[in-house]
């Protein structure tokens, strides 16, 4: 049986690997092997990324692609994407490639706020915490002077502080809830520290007040912002005449709406697709999320939260198909940084900011929102056309032909041979082989995927 470890944190990186490999691998040289293969050659960078989190023995690599052709609000974009998963990148691109042809997306935001609260137990009269409220209420601001003065500066700052009754849920809860504008930052360190700041004024006010002990009673629980941002959210759309929708020869343009329109509606009233259709909707935005640098758990646990929000799981897209219009949109909470976190430290978070033209966080949101539109685009056009194992065979043969450096020719002619087989790697090698004239490579004559 394996022993817990003492003071593992103090432990140097080398120390920490040393431990690791010898305890947990049958092979402790081949791991350290490996670990040490996945180390940046640059050892500043190698620090930096040390550094982002604890216990750091190594780096874990994930694809970074760009999907080009992004028409939002009139601006080309070319979208960074972090993610493993093969057809997202090329599904995104082709969905923008699509849209760009019929006036790209358009997005609008809907609010920036986001909330935060002081969740506290309260034991004495209700009518005593209200006054106590109308003191406190002045005091959060100017107690907070300090820690907002640049964010005010930038035109954010507390929007509003409320009282919040909350028995009617839980004995004795109360909360205080604010709203706050954090401009380009996501925000969570400053309303954090605001919360905290907000907590001292209310300890310190109640224990100096002449009331009974009973209105003393006051226990802050924690200070937290809320991730749930439904007042922070973004709409991305598209549209265009129905006449237009369709390249596709084997199914007509109002066909296509009709069924696009009903899978997004089965979505919209079935929580078990809606969970699959949003999933693929966010293999768009978590993947550009991760790019930018922002923090993806946030965004996944909003967006599910607001597609839940009238009481059942429901779709993030809609779709109407109403005077020969077809419109496809999307309206998800995304709050966003362009600054602080990752986004001035991490070279590829920079590199990704760039490309995308140093977008503030209200573009930014108008950029993801269109990543998830444009994902759940094209996985609903192949599940209600070709069917989605297609595509992604397809993309895999191409894959594939890539590796093998096929010429024109060859590709054609090994695409019309996999019209109605499987394209496993080992067969499309042999067919290219045979075309050839070469032998199979060893390696490949029992590999399979
Ligand atoms: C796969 O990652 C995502 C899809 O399942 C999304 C969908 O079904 O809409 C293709």
């Amino acid at each position: 049986m394996k022993k817990p470890i003492k003071g593992f944190s103090k432990l140097s990186k080398e120390g920490k690997i040393e431990w690791l490999v010898n305890e947990h691998f049958e092979k402790p040289e081949a791991a350290r092997a490996l670990l040490e293969e996945y180390w940046h050659t640059d050892e500043k960078k190698q620090q930096l990324h040390d550094d982002f989190i604890e216990n750091t023995v190594t780096n874990y690599f994930l694809p970074f692609g760009v999907a080009p052709n992004f028409l939002i609000n009139d601006e080309l974009y070319t979208l960074p994407m972090a993610i493993e998963e093969s057809s997202v990148v090329a599904a995104a691109s082709k969905a923008a490639g699509f849209w760009l042809k019929r006036g790209g997306f358009k997005t609008e935001i809907v609010s920036t706020t986001k909330i935060g609260h002081v969740h506290f137990n309260y034991y004495g009269s209700v009518e005593t915490l209200k006054t106590m409220f109308e003191a406190w209420k002045p005091m959060f601001f100017e107690e907070t002077e300090e820690l907002t003065a640049n964010m005010r500066a930038r035109g954010g700052g507390i929007l509003s502080v409320e009282l919040k009754d909350k028995t009617d849920v839980l004995e004795n809860y109360f909360q205080i809830e604010a709203r706050f504008e954090t401009c380009d930052s996501m925000g969570a360190n400053f309303i954090n520290s605001c919360l905290e700041q907000f907590a001292q004024v209310m300890r310190a006010d109640v224990m100096s007040r002449d009331i009974s002990e009973e209105d003393k009673n006051l226990q802050v629980v924690m200070c937290i912002l809320s991730n749930y941002t439904p007042e922070c959210v973004v709409r991305a759309e598209v549209s265009c005449k129905v006449e237009e929708l369709n390249d596709d020869k084997d199914v007509t343009p109002e066909e296509f709406a009709t069924k696009f329109k009903r899978a997004v509606r089965i979505a919209e009233v079935e929580p078990y697709r809606a969970t699959t259709h949003n999933k693929g909707i966010m293999n768009g935005i978590d993947a550009v999320i991760i790019a930018t640098g922002n923090d993806f758990r946030a965004i996944e646990a909003a967006s599910h939260t607001y597609a839940s929000r009238n009481g059942q799981y429901t779709s993030l897209t809609h779709c109407t198909v109403e005077d020969g219009i077809f419109r496809f949109w999307i309206e998800i909470p995304l709050a966003l940084g362009t600054v602080g976190g990752l986004t001035k430290l991490h070279p590829m978070v920079k590199l990704a900011h760039e490309l995308l033209g140093h977008p503030n966080s209200e573009t930014l949101m108008g950029i993801v929102a269109a990543s998830g539109l444009a994902q759940n685009f094209g996985a609903l056009r192949a599940l209600v056309t070709t069917g989605i194992q297609k595509g992604h065979m397809k993309m895999h043969l191409f894959n594939i032909l890539n590796q093998l450096e096929a010429t024109t020719e060859e590709r054609d002619a090994i695409v019309a041979h996999f019209t109605d087989k499987v394209p496993h790697h080992n067969l499309v090698v042999a067919k290219f082989c045979e075309l050839r004239g070469i032998p199979v490579p060893r390696s490949d004559v029992k590999k399979d995927s």
